[in-house]
């Protein structure tokens, strides 16, 4: 559900634009075409912008470093290696869209490699079939392709979960988290899915603490005076541009936070038309 306190607002499908493409094929991982909310939602909050989680999550390039305890117990407990991991984050790539939406795309779960190791491959091989005979095999795979999408200014979809990032102060964020149930997805694969996403991005999770603590020290690290401007240029000189204007870079470039700050550039330096009762219009 989307609003706006200003009265001139484009509609929804020219506002989300190259971004809506993306939200129907996550809308599609439901085979019967229905997705439950489930409530109530994981919460947390950490001492910084919100912009910062803003950026986080089409972030391609952290996951490495910033979650490298959390690949070391895959590693550890036989369900991936690290070299298998570091080449998986390699993989894929990162859009910009106009109006500052933005999306980080990695390949999704195959039924070669269904869900490598995790406990739920032989559900994910029935889904994998209902996708199939629904929606056939190319829209299929678009449908399974990883992405975590950004729609400016605060809402993520992720595979499995809605965020929306919600700024309680320039210094104080709350982040509420709302796992997604596919109706048209049996009960193990739905179970198995919630298993992925509190492992990882629970408030207790392997992900999210990690970020938070980064999160924190930026939000310290940015009072410094001694340096007036931060560097968003990775991956900037080799990024294609298309000719609807989308952005297309290396999986662990910076292309979503850039196509973030242009949409916040535009936002922020547009005086809005106001009425003689002071409301925009
Ligand atoms: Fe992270």
């Amino acid at each position: 559900m989307f609003g706006s306190l200003e009265a001139a607002v484009p509609d929804l499908a020219t506002w989300l634009g190259q971004a809506a493409p993306y939200i129907d094929l996550w809308a599609d991982r439901s085979p019967d075409g229905q997705t439950t909310v489930v409530t109530p939602p994981h919460r947390y909050s950490y001492p910084g912008n919100w912009k910062l989680q803003a950026e986080n999550g089409t972030d391609g390039y952290h996951g490495n470093y910033v979650h490298e305890s959390f690949f070391q117990i895959l590693d550890e407990f036989g369900e991936s290696d690290m070299k298998k991991v570091r080449t998986f984050r390699e993989d894929g790539c990162t859009r910009g869209f106009e109006n500052g939406h933005g999306l980080l795309e990695r390949p999704g779960p195959t039924k070669g490699n269904p869900v490598d190791g995790r406990r739920g491959a032989d559900a994910f091989l029935r889904y994998h079939d209902e996708l199939t005979e629904v929606y056939g095999a190319e829209r299929r795979d678009q449908i399974l392709t990883q992405r975590n999408i950004f729609i400016f200014p605060n809402v993520y979809l992720f595979d499995r979960s809605i965020r929306v990032i919600v700024p309680k102060a320039v210094n104080e964020t709350e982040v509420i988290v709302s796992f997604t149930w596919l109706d048209g997805a049996d009960n193990e694969l739905n179970e198995d899915r919630l298993a992925e996403h509190q492992r990882f991005f629970a408030t207790a999770g392997f992900g999210i603490p990690d970020d938070l603590e980064i999160f924190a020290s930026v939000a310290t690290g940015v009072r410094a005076a001694a340096m007036e401007w931060m560097l968003l240029d990775r991956g900037m000189s080799d990024e294609q541009i298309l000719e609807n204007g989308e952005r297309v870079g290396h999986s662990t470039a910076e292309t979503p936070q850039r196509a973030f700050w242009y949409g916040w550039r535009e936002r922020m330096s547009t005086v809005p038309q106001v009425n003689d009762r002071g409301l925009a219009q």
